[in-house]
């Protein structure tokens, strides 16, 4: 069952009508021009095919655009060959671009490193000997588990170049998340750091990749291969573990890549569903790469003198598209700074804009909001004269930081794209083209050229302007995931059965007069929290695996800063049902659940409340009523619980709270 968007947000959003129309400077130098429309609406698959050959090096050219034939799977520029690593980096290398910075590299501790793409492709080709030599090789899954280091993104790129599919996992994410993973993907190599720095001090990785290789579904690993980032004391297994030096120092530094079908897998990567299990999302090779490059192209309307950074972590979609293949396929140059934003000092992140003159940047409203608190002070203290283009991407960012984002980071110039996109969709979707939109605070606003979308009502009917409903895509695209790796039934019944034959997002939206799209947040049972997606299900399996639950029901509750927030409601089973009379021991048994939480996912995860009552809502049929619990979570009057089927269970859940407080 889905709810309908929640009517604060619409009423909110309804009352924005400020729009900020491209400046005319900005204008006649941008790559996107108007025309870009015009062209993709007149036919849309001789713009792709026309994106893929000027955007997209081939081995060998395709001569087909879209196959829909095995629809809800599409098949892009099938017959055409190339390699994903070779786009990123030798490419530029062999047009004389080799001295090019590829990363500037900034380690939390202060430690820095210049890449060029001649220095990415010895390290990368290296890496792909250094694979193949532990015996992966085309077809293979290679796990991933880093912190944001060079060697990261020679680690991805690695896999692309030998043709295996990596499957990169947040080094926030538990041992357990880590195994299950592992077992999913059956991957025979594990790539880790011993460990990482966050927050001034190292913090290891190692041990939660042994701790995961000794759990159930692992034993298709054979090698662990060990980035030494930190020096700390490591634990390791002979025969199993290797040092990644060691393995690149006695590698070639010649390799040539594998060229692969379009269709041939690049990655894996996992995100939260609606159910308790993550969903393995697949992307291919040629229709990715096209959109990666072609949104990195227009949207962030990237020039030669740029200086490029995304502050996303490669264990999201957004570190895949927008760190690894979207810039280096358009030989950008680009900031990579491995630690938190406030460390040494909250105004780290305009100190590395001054130093390396940052031009476009591009991050997560929960982080403009988070600098927001801080004050503007902070970054009025440098020179952020270099920014010309800001982006944001991650969940709808809310009008009031939008336009400090403008005003205090984009000195009231540089254009804002807030670019729609998800883990599914590849690259993104919805977004002002700068130097043509006229951009209206809080608003994704258009699909892209070659993109459709539209927001819908129940039925699929398109909602008129001024209405409200479901976002959907109603036209294949390139970068679209292939399906849910092994799981073709749950990739339909998930994306494909809502409304037939077209795409939900699972995003509630509406058009407002001019037919622009305003996102509305989630109408699932995801939720979105400081730009992550977690699943209610997933953590509430999480906390009745801890002995001393009997029932959970999570919710996603409003947060000023992190745009929800995890609110969990626990039943305690009887043997324990005392444990939270008090404040001390609610607070207790609070503790102890969230830790567990954090164990079980990862401490991204954690409720910020869990609340202990003495029943749930639910209706007849069992379904637990989240809306409800999300008033409670809310602190707003409790909506109409007449479809419950005890209707006196709020008042209870109530009752106990006030009581407790
Ligand atoms: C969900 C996808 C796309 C990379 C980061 C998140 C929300 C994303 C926006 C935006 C409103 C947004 C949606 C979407 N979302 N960008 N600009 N405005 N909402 O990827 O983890 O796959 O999450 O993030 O709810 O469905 P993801």
């Amino acid at each position: 069952m889905t709810t309908k968007p929640e009517a604060p947000s619409l009423e909110n959003l309804l009352h924005e009508t400020r729009a900020f129309p491209p400046a005319s400077a900005f204008a006649a130098q941008a790559n996107a021009q108007a025309s870009l429309y015009d062209e993709a609406a007149a036919d849309r698959l001789g713009f792709w095919a026309t994106q893929a050959r000027e955007l997209v090096s081939w081995h060998t050219p395709f001569t087909q655009t879209l196959d829909w034939s095995d629809a809800p799977v599409a098949r892009w520029f099938a017959d055409g060959t190339l390699n994903a690593a070779y786009n990123a980096v030798d490419r530029h290398v062999e047009a004389g671009r080799g001295d090019r910075v590829a990363i500037h590299f900034e380690g939390e501790p202060g430690d820095t490193r210049t890449v060029t793409y001649a220095d990415l492709q010895r390290d990368v080709a290296r890496a792909a000997n250094a694979l193949n030599a532990l015996g992966v090789s085309k077809g293979d899954r290679v796990v991933i588990y880093l912190p944001m280091l060079v060697e990261s993104v020679v680690a991805m790129l690695a896999c692309a170049r030998i043709g295996a599919a990596h499957s990169v996992v947040f080094g926030g994410f538990s041992a357990d998340a880590l195994r299950s993973r592992i077992a999913d993907a059956e991957a025979t190599l594990v790539i880790t750091a011993d460990g990482g720095y966050r927050r001034g001090a190292p913090s290891a990785l190692k041990p939660a990749v042994d701790e995961a290789l000794a759990g159930e579904g692992t034993d298709t690993v054979r090698h662990v291969l060990v980035v030494r980032r930190t020096g700390q004391e490591t634990a390791w297994t002979p025969g199993r573990d290797i040092w990644w030096h060691d393995a690149l120092e006695s590698a070639d530094t010649f390799h040539e890549p594998v060229w692969v079908d379009a269709e041939h897998p690049l990655f894996i990567l996992y995100t939260s569903g609606t159910t308790g299990k993550p969903k393995g999302i697949l992307h291919t090779t040629g229709g990715y790469l096209t959109q990666a490059a072609y949104t990195h192209r227009y949207v962030f309307d990237l020039k030669d003198d740029d200086v490029y950074w995304c502050t996303a972590d490669i264990g999201w979609v957004t570190g895949h598209s927008y760190v690894v293949y979207g810039p280096l396929t358009n030989g950008a140059t680009q900031v990579i700074y491995e630690g938190t934003p406030d460390t040494p000092h909250r105004g780290r992140w305009w100190e590395l804009v001054e130093k390396y003159g940052v031009s476009i940047l591009y991050t997560a409203p929960t982080a403009i909001r988070t600098c927001m608190k801080w004050g503007e002070d902070i970054p009025a203290a440098f020179d952020l004269s270099s920014l010309r283009l800001l982006g944001s991407v991650g969940e709808p960012i809310n009008p009031e930081a939008w336009m400090w984002y403008r005003r205090v980071i984009g000195g009231d110039t540089a254009p804002i794209v807030d670019t729609w996109w998800q883990t599914e969709t590849g690259a993104i979707m919805i977004s002002p083209l700068p130097g043509v939109t006229a951009t209206k605070p809080g608003s994704a606003q258009v699909p892209l050229p070659g993109i459709a979308a539209d927001v819908v009502d129940d039925e699929a009917h398109p909602v008129p302007d001024g209405g409200g409903g479901y976002l959907v895509l109603t036209e294949p695209w390139p970068a679209m995931l292939r399906g849910i790796w092994g799981d073709r039934q749950r990739y339909e019944d998930t994306y494909w059965s809502r409304f037939r034959g077209i795409y939900f997002a699972g995003d509630g939206a509406k058009k407002d007069d001019d037919g622009d799209i305003w996102l509305l947040g989630r109408v699932d049972d995801v939720m979105n929290v400081s730009g992550h997606r977690l699943s209610t299900t997933e953590i509430e399996s999480a906390l009745v695996s801890h002995d001393i639950v009997a029932e959970a029901a999570v919710v996603g509750a409003s947060d000023d800063m992190t745009g929800q927030a995890v609110v969990a409601f626990v039943i305690l089973r009887g043997e324990h049902a005392d444990r939270a009379s008090t404040p001390e021991g609610a607070e207790a048994v609070q503790q102890e659940l969230r830790n567990h939480v954090a164990k079980e996912i990862g401490p991204i995860a954690k409720p910020k409340r869990i609340l202990v009552v003495p029943e749930l809502p639910k209706t007849r049929s069992g379904k637990i009523m989240r809306r409800l619990l999300r008033d409670v979570a809310e602190n707003r009057t409790v909506g109409d619980a007449t479809t419950l089927a005890d209707s006196s269970v709020m008042e209870l859940i109530s009752a106990g709270l006030s009581a407790g407080r």
